[in-house]
């Protein structure tokens, strides 16, 4: 499956495509901030704005070394580095998301405070407890084996520290019209509901402290985003369908209609390891 997933992720030419968006915006490599890399590296329903509203709710400070599992190409770990002066340590399987990811802290000037690294979130080359805090966005949906996950996550993390979960979750029993951002067909797809994920987190150590249903928030968004795109001619220079190449509306239409039918919800489950 993991090969399934790295293929489905890799792009191919994914930086050369965000170095020509910012060059329709006026920006180069040397004058680009995190916040107008924001709408093409956030990879997740919401952009910058969910990150925002959730990381929110972490607590983050100076004093935490983060982790950012899953981290794709480093926005979310670029984001709160600059917000919340937090050391961010990233870890992706997909290489060229790696890659891409440490070319764009070096622009924004973030590569000693963001670390990202390729690696298999079920297996992580980090001692035990050695961060203070961690989060999850849009990556479960690639994990079939969610105990091993959580139980690598809470080895790493100190006792008491929080853990977020921002993912797609399943709603009903529905079958998915794929393609689906994170996966081109169901073999790539390893949803669970949030029932799952709150018991499977409670086995492995962690109590919950919120959960919360984000398909109101989703629906608002892809309306906003659909406004936006009416009112222009046509996708923004910068934008999440970069990250999804070619298919990237079929994409994001069939998201958009498995939220909208109840098939799945994009979640946020907030615990600390006990
Ligand atoms: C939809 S993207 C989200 C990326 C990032 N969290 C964000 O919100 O911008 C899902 C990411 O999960 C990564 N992923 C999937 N399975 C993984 C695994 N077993 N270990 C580490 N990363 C994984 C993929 O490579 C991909 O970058």
């Amino acid at each position: 499956m993991k090969d399934g997933i790295t293929a489905h992720y890799t792009h191919g030419q994914l930086l050369e495509r965000i170095i020509d968006g910012m060059a329709a915006i006026g920006k180069t490599p040397g004058t680009v901030t995190v916040d107008e890399l924001g709408p093409v590296d956030e990879f997740h329903i919401g952009g910058r704005e969910a990150s925002e509203d959730f990381i929110g709710q972490l607590q983050l400070s100076a004093k935490d070394h983060v982790l950012d599992i899953g981290c794709g190409f480093g926005g979310t770990a670029r984001f709160v580095a600059s917000r919340f002066g937090s050391r961010v340590t990233g870890i992706d399987l997909t290489p060229e998301f790696v890659s891409t990811g440490q070319c764009l802290c070096e622009w924004v000037g973030l590569s000693r405070q963001v670390e990202l690294h390729q690696g298999d979130a079920t297996a992580m080359p980090f001692p035990d407890e050695c961060f203070d805090a961690a989060f999850m966005l849009h990556v479960g949906m690639n994990i079939a084996d969610k105990a091993g996950l959580f139980a690598e996550v809470h080895r790493l993390l100190k006792p008491g520290a929080v853990f977020g979960v921002y993912d797609v979750m399943q709603t009903s029993e529905e079958p998915l019209v794929y393609p689906v951002p994170w996966a081109t067909a169901p073999e790539n797809s390893a949803l669970a509901s949030p029932g799952q994920y709150v018991s499977t987190l409670e086995r492995s150590g962690f109590e919950i402290i919120k959960t919360r249903d984000r398909r109101e928030f989703a629906s608002d968004f892809f309306s906003r985003t659909r406004r936006t795109l009416e009112k222009s001619s046509g996708a923004p220079p910068l934008g999440v369908h970069i990250a999804m190449g070619h298919s990237a509306p079929v994409k994001i239409s069939n998201m958009v209609e498995n939220i909208a039918t109840g098939r799945v919800s994009p979640v946020e489950i907030i615990a600390n390891k006990q």
